[in-house]
């Protein structure tokens, strides 16, 4: 019976169901002053699904997840979201129908435990100090405990957040994300300054999320994107240049060269995982 299984209870499923599109940006245009960071751009995401979006520095990934969130208003286009219009919501409402954002910088409370950052996160809508004066009940604590493992902290539950390492805080807060149920998850560079071991494990536990949750995520890592091994999404200046698989894309000398002028920091990352 599948609502038996542990990972269920945990996780409530989001069974993917062939062809449902759960995110549908349409032809939509984004300008900061004139500037257009996002041109007539179109992207469809079937609920269930792992998508990666790569592109160069200023290509408008992060503006996209910007709009999808609401905080930025396009100029034209529309987002739907289970077939619904979310493009004139409050940035408040599109959080509440499970869309969450997970934001470059760890967003984790310093002061707070491992275990306590993930109940807090996990009560969303009671707030930090009404679940600390309920307590944390049976159900919950068990479920903190399997987020605890989901994220590879359980041995760290107790330790100060603040005392974490870079990648420890950002798999705390993938934790965290995951805490507050969202049925999509947007995920913006999850590995930035991480070691090729911590991107590695970061691949592992994004895959084990996929299925149950749609995820959608932004890296400039190559290596980090072929161990997700999902569809890619190229965005360059605004607009979506390719859409493939890894292979094709690196076959691709359209795709090689918008990234002649790729990000030192991806150049840097990439040396690192050479050498590892
Ligand atoms: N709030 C803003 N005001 C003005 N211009 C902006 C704003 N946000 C983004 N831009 C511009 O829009 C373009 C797209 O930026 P965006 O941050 O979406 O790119 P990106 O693909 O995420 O880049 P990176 O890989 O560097 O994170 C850039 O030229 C950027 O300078
Ligand atoms: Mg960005």
């Amino acid at each position: 019976m599948p609502g038996n299984k542990l990972s269920d209870k945990i996780f409530p499923v989001h069974p993917p169901v062939s062809g449902e599109l759960l995110l549908e940006v349409e032809n939509v245009t984004v300008s900061f002053d004139g500037f257009k960071a996002l041109t007539n751009l179109s992207l469809q995401v079937p609920r269930g699904s792992l998508r990666v979006l790569i592109g160069p520095n200023g290509a408008g990934k992060s503006t996209l997840l910007d709009t999808i969130i609401g905080k930025v208003q396009p100029e034209s286009g529309d987002v739907r979201y289970r077939g619904q219009s979310i493009v004139k919501l409050s940035e408040h409402r599109i959080a509440n129908l499970g869309i969450c954002r997970k934001f470059q910088a760890p967003g984790v409370l310093d002061g707070l435990s491992v275990r306590e950052n993930l109940l807090v996160a996990s009560k969303p809508a009671k707030g930090v100090l009404s679940s600390f004066k309920l307590g944390a009940g049976a159900a919950q604590s068990k479920r903190v405990d399997e987020l605890l493992d989901l994220v590879g902290l359980r041995h760290k539950a107790d330790d100060l957040a603040a005392g974490l390492a870079h990648g420890e805080k950002q798999w705390l807060e993938i934790g965290m994300v995951v805490a507050s149920d969202p049925e999509l998850l947007l995920l913006d560079e999850p590995t930035a300054g991480m070691t090729a071991q911590e991107t590695a494990k970061t691949a592992e536990l994004i895959r084990t999320l996929a299925g149950q949750h749609t995820v959608l995520v932004i890296d400039h890592d190559m290596a980090f994107v072929e161990l997700l091994g999902a569809p890619i999404t190229v965005l360059h200046q605004g607009q979506v240049f390719r859409e493939g698989d890894l292979a094709s894309l690196r076959a691709d000398p359209d795709v090689m060269e918008i990234y002649l002028g790729r990000p030192k920091e991806a150049t840097d990352k990439e040396a690192r995982h050479a050498q590892a």
